[in-house]
């Protein structure tokens, strides 16, 4: 089987769902269910035998230990974070421990387990790490789109943990020759994607008719990636990717976020329009984010080249499938936004007014 970690987040539940359409090969989903991980997303698995949930805090090693010995997995793919950057300005202690105390501990967990098994087993082994391409730091305009050799320059208390666990599952293959491989990915959208993230918050806001906060001067510039076709990188760095290496997953596109938020108005313009008018009137231009980078932009050429892979979606095919998804599971939005939740947006939103 193979263990996922953060299987209840947004990509981590994408993930396990396409996985189990995909292959007959069973899937642990280890997941301690922070706010941002939600058990509805995965509710219509409850029944399949090929699914197992262990309610676990990657922090807390002999759970880990009693994990790996009970389901010996063949592969780990470690998705479980604290992945807002909004929040991981106002509270960055939470974002050290899960990121980098719990990735740490995960790793020791895996090595220990690793180091016991037979030489076939540990070739064939493989534990892969999902980063972000935010520990590149921000580009200005004309500047190449990063590549897996750009130097790590993090900006946010969120990218500069990310960035630490990077270096240290580096060392665990560097040193202890963990079969390792690392993914820098872009930003995700797509179905179940928490409401605190620009596309699903504009969407979940604008049918309710509320303003649309938009940071700055809405210039900044993000790569945005359909989340599905990040599940099937995930599958094809785990079959095909060499240990060692790290490949840039991204979708081939730059977005400003005006340009996106615009986009998800006229769409539901289209497919969902108000007697008041455009969704276009409720954007409204808020206080910019503290260090907000201006641009990320990704090279994903070397997936495409050694391995094959490249998104079947474009940004206006995907955002389409997004947009109808939410209409469709209005239920799930409701669902999710909890009191913290409100308080939360109230919160992040107050001081930006
Ligand atoms: P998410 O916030 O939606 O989900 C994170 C999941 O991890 C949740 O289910 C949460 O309960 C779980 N979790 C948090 N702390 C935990 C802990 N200590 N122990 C066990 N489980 C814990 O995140 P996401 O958007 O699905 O992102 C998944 C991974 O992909 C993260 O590592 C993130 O850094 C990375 N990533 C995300 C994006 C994106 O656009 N969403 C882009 C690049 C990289
Ligand atoms: P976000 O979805 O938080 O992802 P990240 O910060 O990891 O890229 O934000 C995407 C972009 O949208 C980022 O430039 C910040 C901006 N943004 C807004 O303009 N308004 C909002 O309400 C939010 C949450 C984000």
């Amino acid at each position: 089987m193979i263990l996922v970690t953060g299987g209840a987040g947004f990509i981590g539940g994408n993930f396990i769902r396409d996985w189990l359409k995909n292959s007959t090969e069973s899937v642990l989903n280890v997941d301690k269910l922070t706010y941002a991980g939600n058990f509805r997303t995965l509710q219509s698995l409850e029944d399949n035998p090929l699914y197992r949930f262990a309610r676990v805090d990657i922090i807390d090693r002999p759970e880990l230990d009693i994990l790996f010995e009970r389901y010996a997995p063949r592969a780990v793919i470690h998705l479980a974070a604290e992945s807002h950057v909004d929040r991981s300005i106002y509270s960055p202690a939470v974002f050290v421990q899960t990121n980098v105390v719990g990735t740490f501990t995960l790793l020791e967990a895996v090595r220990s387990y690793w180091s016991h098994l037979d030489n076939v087993a540990k070739t064939t082994f493989r534990f892969l790490h999902i980063s972000t391409d935010e520990v590149f730091g921000s580009l200005s305009p004309g500047d190449p789109q990063c590549c897996e050799m750009t130097p790590y320059a993090p900006n946010s208390p969120y990218s500069a943990t990310k960035a630490a666990s990077d270096h240290i599952v580096r060392s665990y293959h560097h040193t202890y020759g963990l079969p390792i491989v690392t993914i820098h990915c872009s930003n995700n959208y797509g179905p179940y994607h928490f409401p605190e993230k620009l596309i699903p918050l504009t969407i979940a806001r604008a049918l309710a008719g509320e303003p649309l906060p938009v940071y700055g001067d809405g210039q900044n510039v993000r790569t945005w990636l359909y989340v599905l076709d990040h599940c099937s990188a995930i599958r094809t760095v785990l079959s095909s990717g060499i240990p060692g290496q790290t490949y840039n997953v991204g979708g081939l596109n730059e977005k400003t976020n005006i340009e996106v938020v615009q986009a998800i108005c006229d769409l539901l313009d289209v497919l969902n329009p108000r007697a008041s008018g455009s969704y276009r009137k409720l954007i409204v231009f808020v206080r910019d984010r503290p260090g907000h980078d201006r641009r990320y932009a990704i090279n994903t050429r070397k997936i495409q080249k050694e391995l094959g892979w490249k998104p079947a979606e474009t940004f206006e095919s995907g955002l389409q499938k997004t947009v109808q998804w939410y209409l469709d599971n209005q239920d799930w939005i409701n669902e999710v936004q909890s009191s913290e939740y409100r308080k939360w947006v109230e919160f992040n939103y107050m001081q930006r007014a």
